[in-house]
């Protein structure tokens, strides 16, 4: 399931976070991937050790933890700190898969369940850049306006076009689900949503209770931490 997820950040707050990233010094985005990934990645990115990237990392993230349908999309159990990272001048990632495993600062691995990419940079500043997703249904292009940011299965096939004009700056990071499947994960958001939409239509409160008692077993039945 490829989700867009609307004003993770609001527009002033996307826009303080880009010109504070137009600022920072930018390393070769090949320090962070294997060998496989280093051959088809062509971008920038901002040091692991870069402060700039632990504060808007934090701020990205607790946006995330206040976004209501991001959560309930995503149920986080672990999040990798988010990097940023900028292509521009022809720069490029050509397909390949996330690592399945990675590792935290507290010594202990997070599963990629979710890869998330948060855009930072207006469409409109900037050609190509499209992040392409395959799944079973073909392959979907992904480009959304700055504060916006797509949640994706870690396990699809992906890219990211040429940059040919501007540059894009996006965050992104991985994230361990309290619900590994897919499937579970997506049926668990549906009925969130239809919770949600009878409550705010003042549906009958006794059967709402009910339905919001069987989101809980199943999540009880599917978590695993
Ligand atoms: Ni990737």
């Amino acid at each position: 399931m490829l989700l867009h997820i609307e004003n993770v950040l609001d527009a002033a707050t996307a826009a303080r976070m880009r010109a504070q990233l137009d600022a920072a010094t930018w390393t070769d985005g090949r320090e962070t991937v294997g060998p496989q990934g280093a051959k088809v990645k062509r971008n920038q990115q901002l040091p692991d050790a870069s402060p700039l990237r632990a504060q808007l990392g934090r701020e990205v993230l607790s946006a995330c933890a206040r976004h209501m349908v991001f959560h309930a999309a995503t149920l986080p159990v672990k999040v990798l700190p988010p990097r940023f990272n900028r292509y521009a001048d022809g720069g490029h990632y050509g397909a390949h898969i996330d690592g399945a495993v990675m590792a935290l600062a507290d010594g202990s691995q997070l599963r990629s369940d979710i890869a998330c990419t948060l855009f930072l940079a207006e469409p409109a500043t900037y050609d190509g850049g499209e992040l392409i997703v395959a799944d079973t249904y073909g392959e979907h292009e992904v480009k959304l306006p700055a504060g916006d940011a797509i949640v994706y299965p870690a396990s699809s096939l992906h890219r990211v076009e040429a940059v040919t004009r501007g540059a894009r700056v996006a965050a992104f990071f991985w994230i361990q689900s309290l619900v590994r499947d897919e499937a579970q994960r997506r049926t668990l958001l549906q009925l969130d949503a239809a919770i949600r939409q009878l409550t705010a239509r003042n549906a009958d409160a006794d059967a709402v209770k009910q339905l919001t008692g069987v989101y809980h077993n199943l999540l009880r039945g599917w978590s695993e931490t």
